[in-house]
């Protein structure tokens, strides 16, 4: 069985082009291959910015963790376990101010760990999650792909290869605010399914 992990971060919520767009891309993944999904649904604001009390705890041993600290180490052990658990992870992508959401920064920020999802070592840092994919699904009301102002695609790539993924792949839907929307659309939905038929291959 594949194991595809969904993260979401749409102010939106299920109306949100990129989650409407992931939620078609992985219908049309099960009507070709086996796989199981599981979803991260980051809009919700329930995870809070990364702050010192909880990275604190990370560091100490866990059998030296109070119970408090123990709580606060859980929300990153539970993020990263289950990014641990997929084969694919499919990451629904809003541009937000120039960036990725807030919130899927805040999960980053819990899921990027020493010694758990990467290490230094005398070479520099090394990825330590093998064998995984990514597949970003990036809906934006403007048209960046391909230009500078794509700052998504590179910061995306750059952090998921630091923690050992480097088969990242992108599907742009793109000027979701502009008169060319309807037909971006149209060309998302074609790669989408073209990528469908190459993971299910
Ligand atoms: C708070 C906010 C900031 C936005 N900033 C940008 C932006 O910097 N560039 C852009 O192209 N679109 C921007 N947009 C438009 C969104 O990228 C577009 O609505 C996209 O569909 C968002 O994905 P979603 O519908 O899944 O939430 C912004 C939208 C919101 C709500």
């Amino acid at each position: 069985m594949h194991n595809i992990l969904l993260v979401k971060s749409s102010l939106n919520g299920e109306q949100g082009n990129s989650t409407v767009l992931a939620n078609e891309f992985l219908e049309v993944v099960k009507t070709k291959s086996s796989v199981k999904v599981t979803e991260r649904d980051l809009g919700d604001n329930k995870l809070g910015h990364l702050a010192s009390a909880e990275m604190s705890s990370w560091m100490i041993p866990e059998n030296e963790r109070t119970q408090e600290q123990k709580e606060l180490a859980s929300i990153s052990d539970q993020l990263i376990v289950q990014l641990q658990a997929s084969d694919t992870l499919v990451v629904a992508m809003p541009m937000y101010n120039f960036g990725v959401p807030s919130t899927f920064k805040a999960w980053v920020d819990r899921i990027a760990r020493a010694g758990i999802t990467f290490k230094y070592t005398d070479q520099g840092p090394v990825g330590l999650l093998e064998g995984k994919k990514v597949i970003v699904i990036a809906a934006r009301g403007g048209l960046y792909a391909g230009t500078p102002k794509d700052s998504q695609t590179q910061y995306l790539k750059d952090l998921f290869a630091f923690i050992g993924i480097t088969d990242v792949e992108f599907i742009y839907a793109e000027g979701l605010n502009m008169p060319v929307k309807e037909d971006n659309l149209v060309k998302a939905r074609e790669v989408m399914i073209s990528m469908a038929e190459k993971i299910s291959a």
